[in-house]
């Protein structure tokens, strides 16, 4: 463990603490750090008592996590007793997995102990709060010597219970309680009466009072609109539980999937994800249901919900109110992109808004279409890239680059692409003509992500499967088709173009690429490709990647490179194509090769498009396959092909260069022999 020197006098003042003081109570006032919680000691009659006569463990907040909380609407008694516990217990005593123990507050209400495997030690955390590592355990006794211990933890522990005002008073309510009750039990806008009547229609309050510790969602009202009550019946409810586990927000792994209730052998499975967004400084917790396996009235896919009001501790677990019901898919990718304002997508829907009639006609594309698939960018995504607004600015390209994040007729899940792209030859046509995507999905361990990479830009999706009624969303972190490297850069962190990049390295070749005044087309062969020709000409290509053979590394990469003044079009395969059908006279005698020019010379061919929307390259008769045409760069483009442009014939250039250095040293022996 890293320990840095700064901390020493607190370590030294905290062992002081340990050494020096020996009641709790004296501890926390001697602590500058405590003296919010010290205040409400003080304020406390009973908690004075209990300090003075009982064992306790005590979870203290520090006075910056009262800061967070606010308003102090408890009573001090309240708040000060739901911190303590009637055993003390070490962090080690604390248990491996999830328990509870009970607080001194009246009713005894639980608070729930998690741990979570951390990078040095493990995270404690009692209810939402962390146990802070180093100011745990601190040890003390009470007047007739029984055991007290005190942890400084990084939240206020908030009980829920009833108001003094209340008719019927709650001091530990279930999770069944807090739904028929939850008006005097919360302060908080949400109602959640529409999910109540539900579960009282069918019968399903069992779940919700069941002992022990589990996880309970709540949709408020507001998650109601259109017809969507309609929708819930009892499957969805037990979509909403998850058992046998109190997850706290803070603790929880993120998009570790968690079962529900709903976990039929035959019939539908959902699972449950935890999520977040970091917006600024600003963490919004979503949660997210995933139907793994559908029936005709459930549907496949996930279901996005922000937790509107996170970590309501229970007598039997944990409650979230989530801002709409979980696997219920009921809108449009339309209506979901705009169900909620402020809400993850928000950047790109009013980006599309602004381009006015031509953005409104997109989303009603977006409404109209079948099994669609949409990439869409992330606020993150869309903020404050000056190249990227000025792209935004120009209609027609943003319609271009919107269309590049369509695909219709497909439902692309993560399953799907995950089954069709085991040589990462899987693509899909967008609807910007000639425009496909690409996928990869990296698989370690549990954690499996996705990338998708379409106009040269690489992205990676954060959510994914995200259902509609008319197909799917997949949430990306950049923007398709708005080219931000150059293609240096691009060369350098494509890993499917190591081989190229290594080879331009050897002689400074590459250095040419980062230059943004001139504009380059370059025809860069992917690893397969050299991996191809090394079976093709074994010597040769074992050569090229020697150093000592860098010259000819070097000759054969200028043949791929065309550069042309910065002010030009690139030579796109579509352009280059049409350049090629423009000098054909196919009555004269079919094709004519076009010639583009390169670093010496110039390089002739022409390009074929086959019925499967791909490209071949003919040159010197040779038939080479264009892998990703079009991938576009902030100073050129890229075409990734399948073979390098090389021939026998530039093996025969090696010998004969061999030959003639024989021939050579022959001569000077015979020379040395004649004298
Ligand atoms: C608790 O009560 C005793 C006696 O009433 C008093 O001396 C002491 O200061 C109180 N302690 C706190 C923390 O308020
Ligand atoms: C995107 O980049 C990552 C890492 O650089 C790579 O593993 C992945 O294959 C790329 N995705 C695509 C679709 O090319
Ligand atoms: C999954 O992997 C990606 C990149 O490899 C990383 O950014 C992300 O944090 C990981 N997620 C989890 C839940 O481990
Ligand atoms: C890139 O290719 C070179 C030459 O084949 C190889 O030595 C190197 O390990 C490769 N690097 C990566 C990251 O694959
Ligand atoms: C390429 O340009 C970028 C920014 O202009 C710079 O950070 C990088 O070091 C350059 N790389 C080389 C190889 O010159
Ligand atoms: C090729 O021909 C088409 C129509 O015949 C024309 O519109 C286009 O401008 C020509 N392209 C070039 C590069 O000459
Ligand atoms: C094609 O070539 C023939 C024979 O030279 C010529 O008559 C004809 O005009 C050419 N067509 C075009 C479109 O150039
Ligand atoms: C398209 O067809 C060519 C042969 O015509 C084949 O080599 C290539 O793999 C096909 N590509 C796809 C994506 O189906």
């Amino acid at each position: 463990m890293k320990t840095n020197c700064y901390l020493w006098p607190i370590y030294f003042y905290l062992l002081l603490h340990y050494v020096c003081a020996d009641s709790i109570e004296e501890k926390i006032r001697n602590d500058p750090d405590l003296s919010e919680f010290y205040a409400l000691l003080e304020a406390s009659q009973l908690a004075n008592v209990t300090l003075q006569y009982k064992q306790v463990t005590i979870f203290a907040p520090t006075n910056s996590a009262f800061q967070m909380y606010g308003n102090l609407r408890d009573d001090p008694n309240t708040l000060v007793l739901y911190h303590m516990t009637s055993a003390p217990k070490r962090t080690d005593q604390l248990g491996t997995s999830s328990l509870s123990l009970y607080s001194e507050l009246e009713g005894s209400p639980p608070v729930w102990i998690t741990h979570r495997t951390g990078q040095y030690h493990d995270d404690i955390y009692v209810n939402n709060a962390r146990l802070l590592f180093i100011q745990s355990n601190i040890m003390g006794t009470e007047k007739n010597g029984n055991e007290q211990v005190l942890h400084k933890i990084d939240e206020v522990l908030v009980p829920t219970r009833s108001q003094k005002s209340a008719s019927k008073r709650l001091y530990n309510p279930t999770a069944l309680e807090f739904l028929e009750n939850y008006e005097s039990l919360i302060q908080h806008p949400h109602r959640v009466r529409s999910f109540r009547q539900k579960v009282q229609q069918f019968n399903k309050q069992d779940i919700f009072k069941t002992e022990g510790g589990h996880t309970f969602f709540i949709p408020v009202d507001e998650g109601f609109k259109n017809e969507r009550a309609a929708f819930i019946d009892e499957k969805i409810i037990d979509g909403h539980v998850i058992p046998k586990q109190v997850l706290f927000t803070n603790p929880t792994k993120k998009d570790a999937p968690f079962q529900t209730l709903a976990n039929g052998d035959n019939d539908i499975r959902v699972v449950i994800l935890f999520t977040q967004e970091q917006r600024g400084s600003t963490i919004i917790n979503y949660v997210k249901s995933h139907t793994l396996l559908g029936d005709g009235k459930h549907t496949q896919g996930v279901v996005l919900a922000e937790i509107v009001k996170a970590n309501i501790p229970v007598k039997n677990g944990v409650i979230h109110l989530i801002q709409k019901p979980l696997m219920v898919v009921d809108s449009t990718v339309k209506d979901l992109l705009q169900e909620k304002d402020g809400g993850i997508l928000n950047n790109f829907v009013n980006a599309i808004k602004d381009m006015g009639m031509e953005g409104e006609e997109f989303l009603n594309k977006l409404e109209r279409s079948h099994d669609i698939t949409l990439f869409a960018p992330c606020n993150k995504a869309l903020e404050g890239d000056l190249t990227l607004n000025s792209i935004l600015r120009d209609k027609q390209r943003f319609l271009d680059i919107l269309n590049m994040h369509l695909v219709v007729d497909n439902r692309l899940y993560v399953e799907k692409i995950l089954k069709h792209n085991r040589n990462k030859i899987f693509q899909a046509h967008t609807l910007s003509r000639g425009k496909n995507l690409y996928f990869n999905v990296v698989d370690s361990g549990t954690n499996r992500t996705m990338s998708v990479e379409g106009g040269g830009v690489n992205a990676t999706v954060v959510q994914s499967d995200l259902a509609a009624t008319n197909g799917i969303i997949h949430i990306i972190d950049r923007v398709l088709g708005v080219p931000c490297t150059t293609i240096w850069d691009k060369l350098r962190t494509d890993p499917m173009l190591n081989s190229t990049f290594y080879l331009g390295n050897l002689q400074g070749f590459n250095r040419q690429l980062n230059d943004t005044k001139r504009k380059f087309t370059y025809f860069v062969p992917r690893d397969k490709a050299w991996t191809d020709a090394r079976v093709l000409f074994p010597s040769t290509i074992k050569k090229l990647f020697m150093h000592e053979f860098a010259y000819h590394a070097t000759r054969i990469l200028e043949r791929h490179l065309i550069i042309s003044d910065v002010n030009e079009p690139p030579y796109t395969i579509e352009r280059i194509k049409q350049l090629t059908t423009n000098r054909t006279n196919r009555s004269y005698g079919g094709f004519l090769d076009v010639e583009l020019p390169t670093v010496r010379g110039s390089l002739k061919l022409f390009i074929e498009e086959r019925p499967n929307n791909t490209y071949v390259i003919n040159w010197r008769g040779e038939q080479i396959h264009v892998f990703r045409p079009n991938v576009e760069c902030t100073n050129g483009i890229i075409h990734v092909i399948d073979l390098p442009l090389l021939q026998e014939r530039d093996v025969r250039v090696n010998r004969a260069t061999k030959k003639h250095v024989t021939y050579l040293l022959a001569l000077v022996c015979v020379f040395i022999k004649l004298f």
